[in-house]
C-alpha cells in the first residue's frame, strides 16, 4: 500500500475540521471555499463549538495541521483526498423533500480530476446514498490526466456533536468500504495505517463499498429509529401513569437492548438523522421498495409528532391558549454541548408559540442571536419584521424566564439541573409552569417550591 505523507480534506465543517484536526504526524491541509470559515478556524475563535477542540486545534495548528482556501493546492500535493463536504436534503427537483442533493460532491470530485496531476486515494467522507462511489469514479476517470488512476474509498464518520473529539480519539469503530480488487484492498490498507496511529487495528473495520455507505445510513436511521420507539412509548406513558424514564430503564437493562439511546425527549435534531432517514427513504423508492419506505419514513413522522405533540401541550396546559403569553425557551442547540442548531426541536417548538402569537424569550449559552434570527426566519426566506415583536433573546436564564407563563426546557444542557429554581418561581405569574422536554429536572424539588411541572413521558394519573 502507498505510504500516505499528505492529506488533503474538502470541506472544512463540523465533520471535516475535528476528524482531521486529530490525525497526528501526518501533515493535513484542511480546504474550504468559504473564507470566513477558514479565517477562523485560523483565528482564536473557531467556527464551531465543541468541547476538546480548541485545544487539538491549537496544538496542531501550523505544524501538521493547515487551513486554506488554496483547493487546488491542497489536491495537487495530497496523497489521499477526503471529501467532507455538505449533502443536504434537496429542497427543489427530482427527490425534493428526500433525497441527498450532491452537488457539493460532484463539485468537489470535478475539481479533484481537473486539478490532480498524480494519481490520488479519494474517500468519501460525506454521508451520501448508496452507490454514490460509482458516480464518483466516472466523474473522475472521465476528467482525468493520462497516468492519473484515482482510488475511491467510503469512509463514513460515526461522530457525535457535542463529543466529537472524544468519539474520534477512541471511536467503537471506524469503517472503511473499498472495491474488492487488488487495488481498492490496497488503497484500504493505506488509510487503515492512518487510522492505526491512534486507533487499535480490531476496530478498524473493511468492508466493501456499497455496504459501507449503506452501513452509515443504517446506523443513523436504526439510533433515530430508537428515540421514535421510546417516544412514542412516552405518549402511552402520559395517558397511563407509566413513566418513561422507569420504562427505558427497564428495556435497556436486556443486555440485547443496552441502555444508550433510550432518553424520551422533545423530538430529535441535528443535521443527520432526518437527512439520512429521508434519503434512506429515497433511495428505497428508487429501488422499488415502497414497503421498506414507508417503514423508514415513519421514523421521522413520529418525531414530527412528538413535537407537535408537545407544543399543544404546552398550549392545553396553559388554558387553551397562549396569545400575548410569555413563553421561556431554554436551550436552542439541538443537544447539548454544541453550538448546532441544524433541525433543532427548538426551532419547532418556536414557530408553533408564534403561531399561537406568544411572546417568546429564548436563552441559549452557545447559541448566537444572528444565528437565532437567521433559524427563526428559516435564512431570510421568512420576513423578520413581523415577528420582531414576538421575540426577545436574553443573555441570561432568569431574564428569559422572568415573568414567563411557562418555561420549556428544550435543550439538555447541564446548567438547567442546578439554576436557583425558587428564584425564577418568585419572579413567575402563578401558576407557574415548566415544561420538561428533556426529562432533566428534579420534579419532586420543583414541584415543592410550587411549580406545575409538565414533563414528556409522565402522567397525572396515580
Ligand atoms: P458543514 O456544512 O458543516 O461543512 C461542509 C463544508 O464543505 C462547508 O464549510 C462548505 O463550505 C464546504 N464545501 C462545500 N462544497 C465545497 C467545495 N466544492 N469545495 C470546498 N469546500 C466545499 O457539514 P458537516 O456537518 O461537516 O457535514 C459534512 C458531511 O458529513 C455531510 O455529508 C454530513 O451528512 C456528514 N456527517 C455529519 C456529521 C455531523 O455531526 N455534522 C456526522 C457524520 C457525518
Ligand atoms: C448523530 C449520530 O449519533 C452520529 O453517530 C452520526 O455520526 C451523526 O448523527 P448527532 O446528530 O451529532 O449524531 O447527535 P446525537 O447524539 O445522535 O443526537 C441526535 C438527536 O437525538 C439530538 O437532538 C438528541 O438530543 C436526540 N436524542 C439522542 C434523544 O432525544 N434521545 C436520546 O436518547 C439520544
Amino acid at each position: 500500500p502507498v505510504e500516505v505523507k499528505k492529506i488533503c480534506c474538502i470541506g472544512a465543517g463540523y465533520v471535516g475540521g475535528p476528524t482531521c484536526a486529530v490525525i497526528p504526524h501526518i501533515q493535513v491541509t484542511i480546504v474550504d471555499l468559504n473564507q470566513q470559515r477558514i479565517d477562523a478556524w485560523n483565528s482564536d475563535t473557531l467556527p464551531i463549538y465543541e468541547p476538546g477542540l480548541d485545544e487539538v486545534v491549537k496544538a496542531a495548528r501550523g505544524k501538521n495541521l493547515f487551513f486554506s482556501t488554496d483547493v487546488d493546492k491542497a489536491i495537487e500535493e495530497a496523497d489521499l483526498i477526503f471529501v467532507s463536504v455538505n449533502t443536504p436534503t434537496k429542497k427543489s427537483g427530482i427527490g425534493a423533500g428526500f433525497a441527498a442533493d450532491l452537488k457539493f460532491l460532484q463539485l468537489a470530485t470535478r475539481r479533484i480530476a481537473e486539478v490532480a496531476k498524480s494519481s490520488k486515494i479519494v474517500v468519501e467522507k460525506s454521508t451520501v446514498p448508496c452507490r454514490t462511489a460509482d458516480a464518483m469514479r466516472t466523474i473522475l476517470e472521465a476528467n482525468s490526466k493520462p497516468g492519473c488512476h484515482f482510488d475511491i474509498l467510503s469512509n463514513p464518520e460515526f461522530l457525535a456533536e457535542g463529543t466529537a473529539i472524544e468519539d474520534l480519539f477512541g471511536p467503537d469503530r471506524v469503517l472503511i468500504g473499498s472495491l474488492q480488487t487488488e487495488q481498492g484492498l490496497s488503497a484500504c490498507q493505506s488509510l487503515a495505517n492512518v487510522y492505526a496511529n491512534w486507533v487499535p487495528r480490531e476496530r478498524i473495520l473493511t468492508v466493501g463499498l456499497w455496504s459501507s455507505e449503506l452501513s452509515k445510513l443504517a446506523a443513523n436511521a436504526m439510533l433515530a429509529q430508537r428515540i421514535s420507539s421510546v417516544n412514542a412509548l412516552s405518549a402511552i406513558c402520559e395517558a397511563t401513569g407509566a413513566n418513561i424514564d422507569e420504562v427505558a430503564y427497564a428495556v435497556g437493562k436486556d443486555t440485547r437492548m443496552g441502555s444508550k439511546f433510550l432518553k424520551a425527549s422533545v423530538g430529535f435534531g441535528g443535521s443527520c438523522f432526518q437527512k439520512d432517514i429521508l434519503n434512506l427513504v429515497y433511495l428505497s423508492e428508487s429501488l422499488h421498495l415502497p414497503e421498506v419506505a414507508k417503514y423508514w419514513r415513519a421514523v421521522v413522522e413520529m418525531n414530527e409528532y412528538q413535537k407537535s405533540r408537545f407544543a399543544n401541550k404546552v398550549v392545553n396546559t396553559l388554558f387553551n391558549t397562549i396569545t400575548g403569553k410569555k413563553i421561556a425557551i431554554l436551550g436552542w442547540a439541538f443537544k447539548k454541548d454544541t453550538g448546532d442548531t441544524r433541525e433543532s426541536p427548538s426551532i419547532t417548538l418556536a414557530n408553533h408559540f408564534l403561531t399561537e402569537k406568544a411572546r417568546i424569550d429564548i436563552y441559549d449559552p452557545q447559541v448566537t442571536e444572528s444565528q437565532i434570527w437567521l433559524d427563526l426566519t428559516d435564512y431570510g426566506d421568512i420576513p423578520a419584521e413581523p415577528i420582531k415583536p414576538h421575540v426577545k433573546i436574553s443573555e441570561t436564564v432568569e431574564e428569559a424566564c422572568k415573568n414567563a407563563e411557562a418555561i420549556v426546557i428544550c435543550t439538555e444542557w447541564d446548567e438547567f439541573k442546578t439554576l436557583d429554581w425558587q428564584k425564577i418561581y418568585d419572579n413567575c405569574p402563578r401558576p407557574a409552569f415548566v415544561f420538561d422536554g428533556r426529562l432533566i429536572l428534579d420534579r419532586k424539588a420543583l414541584t415543592d417550591i410550587g411549580f406545575k411541572v409538565i414533563s414528556i413521558g409522565t402522567g397525572d394519573r396515580i
